[in-house]
């Protein structure tokens, strides 16, 4: 095999996007179990994911080629054949998102947006934190929406846990490291496949495409008085 190279994988908005995710939604899963620890930071840091969703869908329609939407839906079987060979210690490598991952991304930003959607209509039992829109439901489809809150963030936590156990699976078992590309972009060729290419976005656009989100949350959310 060739000497490894060194190729870029992901841009830098992905990377962005992926660690302020990565902390505001731990942020809001501390906060939203203990009901206490920053619980007045809730509405707050939930807009903010809200924003990042908003984003990262943007970003999945003009952003990089292997961060668009399109490229994270592949053939479920791929999926599971990649499951397998991740279960045989034969993982190809790939210049974006595997078929079983991208399934899996969806799932994380679907699941997200449903959470921080359904957090802009309800309040708590207390009233100390309301979303921008409390009020705009009857008290029926309110108090559903609570629900789908609450059962819908015991749902995140599982699917953000095995995110995490996944990543480090790949690591320790799969050989595989996911996780330095993800900080700093760049990751090693080992294949002698020819390396497949990659449209990147230009950073400026990226800049355009989260003011334009933090405009339509902003909006929603009350953020300009
Ligand atoms: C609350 C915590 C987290 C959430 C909500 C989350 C969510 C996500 C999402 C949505 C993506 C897709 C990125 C994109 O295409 O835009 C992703 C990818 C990724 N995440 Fe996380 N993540 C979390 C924590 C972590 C942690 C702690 C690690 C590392 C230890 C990690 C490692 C990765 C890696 C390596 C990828 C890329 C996987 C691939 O190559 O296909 N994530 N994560």
């Amino acid at each position: 095999m060739n000497k490894p190279e060194l190729i870029k994988i992901w841009d830098l908005w992905v990377r962005v996007f992926h660690w302020s995710l990565a902390i505001s939604v731990t942020f809001m899963l501390v906060s939203g179990n203990t009901g206490w620890m920053f619980f007045d930071w809730h509405r707050t840091v939930g807009e903010v994911v809200m924003m990042l969703i908003v984003f990262r869908l943007l970003w999945g329609v003009v952003g990089s080629g292997n961060a668009r939407l399109f490229a994270l839906c592949r053939n479920p079987l791929k999926a599971l054949n990649h499951l397998g060979d991740l279960f045989k210690r034969r993982l190809p490598v790939e210049r974006g998102h595997n078929a079983a991952g991208g399934w899996a991304v969806l799932l994380m930003l679907i699941l997200l947006a449903v959470q921080a959607g359904t957090g802009f209509f309800i309040a708590d039992e207390d009233e100390l934190v309301e979303g921008a829109l409390y009020g705009s439901f009857s008290g029926s489809v309110t108090d559903l929406l609570y629900r789908i809150h609450y059962m819908n963030a015991d749902l995140l936590q599982i699917v953000v846990i095995v995110h995490v156990i996944m990543v480090f699976t790949y690591l320790l078992y799969g050989r595989q490291n996911l996780i330095t590309p993800m900080i700093h972009g760049s990751m090693k060729w080992l294949s002698d496949r020819a390396i497949p290419p990659v449209t990147f976005q230009a950073n400026w656009v990226g800049a355009v495409v989260l003011l334009v989100s933090v405009a339509i949350v902003g909006y929603v959310a009350g953020w300009y008085g």
